[in-house]
Formats: C-alpha cells, structure tokens, sequence
C-alpha cells in the first residue's frame, strides 16, 4: 500500500556566539559548577546577547536547513515555529522568518508546547503533509529561555540556554512499511492538571508582563522518566517495532540524569541517547532539534537510521516520535 511520508531532506542549526560558563554564573548566584554539572550535566550554554531575538536565531537556523535540503524559498509551503519565547506577543516568529527568507505564498504559525514544542510541531507538520495540505514544511525550534530567567534564582536560571534548530520535511511515497524513509508516528500527551510544576508568572491577560519561568524540579523530574518512556514505547509499539531496532534516541534535554535513568528504564545503552546537555544546557523547543544536527554532524546519525525523538515541558506536555532518517 503506497502512503505518503514526512521525509527529513535537511537539517541545521545556531546557536549564539555568546557561551555563559556555570563559573561565571557562579559569581553571580550561590552556585557552583560542581554542584550544576553533577545534578544535570550541564557545563556551558549558549546565551543571546541584548538584541539578538529569538527570530535572529530561528533565521540563522532555517538558512542552514535550507542550504543543507538544497531547496529554494519558493519551494516552502508551510512554516511551523515551536517556541515560548517570541519575539513579540504576536505577530508570529514564524510570520517573522517568512518575511525575512523572502517568502510570499503559503502559511507561516507557531506551536507552543514549551519544552515538547519541538514534538508537537513535528506533528503538527506530519499531519498537515499527510492530509496534503502542504508537500514542503520548514520545521524550526527557536528560543531565547535567557529572557524568561530570574537571574537571582539558583534553582532554574542554571539549567537553560538559548539556540535554534530546524528540519526541511518533504512529502514523499512510502510502502506503508518500517522500510520506509520518513515519520512513522507522533504521539503527543498532555496534562493541564498540572501547572504549577512548571509555568512562568507573567503574560499580556494575566501582569501584562512577561514574568519569569517558575519550576518545582523534584516534582518535574518524577513525572519526566515515567512520562517520556511511556510515549518512546507507545511510538516504537505503534508501528510495529521493538525498541532494540531503535537507533538513535534523540531526547529533550532537561538534565543528563533523566537521559541516563529513561535509559536504564527501556534497557536501552546510555550511549544511544544522544546528549549535548554538558555544552547546550535545557534550550527547551530547540534542544532536539540541536542535538540532532551534532549527531548527523559527527556521522552518528546516518541515512537509513531509525531515529526516535521525545520530550516533555511545562503543561506538562509531552511526546515522542518515530522516524526513519
Ligand atoms: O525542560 C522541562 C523539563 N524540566 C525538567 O525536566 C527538569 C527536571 N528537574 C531537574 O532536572 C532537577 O530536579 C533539578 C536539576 C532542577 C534540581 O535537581 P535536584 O537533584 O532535584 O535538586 P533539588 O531541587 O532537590 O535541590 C537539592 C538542593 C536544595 O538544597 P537543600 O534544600 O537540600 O538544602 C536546593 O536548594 O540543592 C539546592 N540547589 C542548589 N544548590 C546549588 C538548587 N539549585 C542549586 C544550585 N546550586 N543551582
């Protein structure tokens, strides 16, 4: 039976020059680097400096999916940015990187779905290619979390950083089969009922500003492990899979800790999750995409390879996906 595919047919990322050290939060905050590398991995991040939007970021990332895809602007039907940190409360990022790519046809939105954006997107732009509405999609995760930190709260202002990165997705004829080249499958959950373990408290109905991200992160961490395992064995069972014919896992990156215990969960070896906490920090819609591009830079990821995504954020949201790259 012949379906139609999401194939990836380009990748690429930015992040911002700026690197902010844990040593030099550390002169700042009472912190250490010992204390933020052993509890989550994370070393450096990367940080947009005054003027540098997450636009900027989204841009620089697009371009580079674009070169890579080899496809001209006027290819792009759809544009779909996941990201909590815009620009401006509206219009879009997404309108925003349309203007700037030159594109004049087509739709341009953005998904918000915190940390899980970048899952929630992915679906959004499968489903929109498989219901043939569009055959080409530029799929970005972009955020500028720097914005949203409280610089004198220890607990969050270490974890995260600042980046971007995208997928140029392609309607392609499949067999139907796990032979095919393309996503299989997007699972996505959702539990509102749980708010206060992770939001920020401002925005333009509530202060009329922008506030500040606010996390209960022993609460966040129990969920995560349970909640992202759940959706990886739903995605891989949906199609007919087992998770040892799995690849590459490529996972939101929250903390080295929830990667290491989601793996020891599935029975998975922790080096098949690919990681870039240590450099990156928590990028939220942008941190699997990222990790990604270090993968298929580096030769880990290679054409062929069955490649499983997953997060979870603030909602909580969460989700995986099952793709064949
Ligand atoms: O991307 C969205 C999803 N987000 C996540 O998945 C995040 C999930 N949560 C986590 O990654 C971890 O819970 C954190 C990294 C946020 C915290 O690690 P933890 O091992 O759960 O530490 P904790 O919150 O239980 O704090 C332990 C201690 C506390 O001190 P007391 O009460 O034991 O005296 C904190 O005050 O560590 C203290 N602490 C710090 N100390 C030095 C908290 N933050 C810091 C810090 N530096 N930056």
């Amino acid at each position: 039976m012949t379906v139609i595919r999401s194939q990836v047919i380009g990748c690429g990322a930015y992040l911002p020059e700026r690197i902010l050290t844990n040593a030099e939060i550390a002169k700042t905050v009472d912190t250490s680097d010992e204390w933020i590398a052993s509890r989550t991995g994370i070393r450096r991040r990367h940080i947009a400096v005054p003027g540098e939007t997450t636009t900027d970021l989204a841009l620089k990332s697009a371009q580079n999916a674009m070169t890579d895809a080899q496809i001209a602007v006027e290819e792009l039907d759809l544009i779909i940015v996941a990201t909590t940190t815009p620009d401006e409360t509206f219009p879009s990022v997404a309108t925003a990187v349309q203007s700037r790519i030159g594109m004049t046809r087509g739709a341009a939105f953005d998904v918000q779905a915190v940390c899980s954006g970048f899952i929630y997107g992915l679906a959004v732009a499968d489903n929109f290619i498989k219901a043939q509405q569009a055959s080409t999609v530029l799929l970005i995760g972009a955020e500028t979390m720097s914005r949203l930190m409280d610089w004198t709260d220890r607990t969050t202002c270490v974890l995260f950083g600042d980046g971007a990165g995208a997928l140029v997705l392609r309607a392609a004829a499949g067999r139907g089969d796990a032979s095919d080249r393309g996503v299989f499958n997007t699972k996505l959950y959702s539990d509102g009922r749980l708010h206060d373990l992770l939001y920020v408290d401002g925005g333009p109905s509530t202060t009329g500003t922008t506030g500040h991200l606010r996390m209960l992160g022993k609460e966040v961490f129990k969920h995560a492990v349970i909640n992202i395992a759940d959706s990886i064995e739903a995605s891989v069972r949906d199609s007919g899979l087992s998770i040892s014919d799995v690849d590459w896992f490529v996972p939101h990156q929250a903390n080295q800790r929830i990667l290491d215990a989601t793996a020891r969960r599935l029975k998975v070896p922790a080096e098949r999750f690919i990681s870039t906490i240590e450099d990156h920090g928590n990028t939220s819609a942008a941190s699997v995409p990222l990790a990604l591009q270090v993968a298929v830079d580096d030769g880990r990821i290679e054409r062929g390879d069955l490649v499983l995504l997953e997060a979870m954020g603030g909602g909580l949201t969460w989700g995986a996906a099952l793709l064949r790259w």
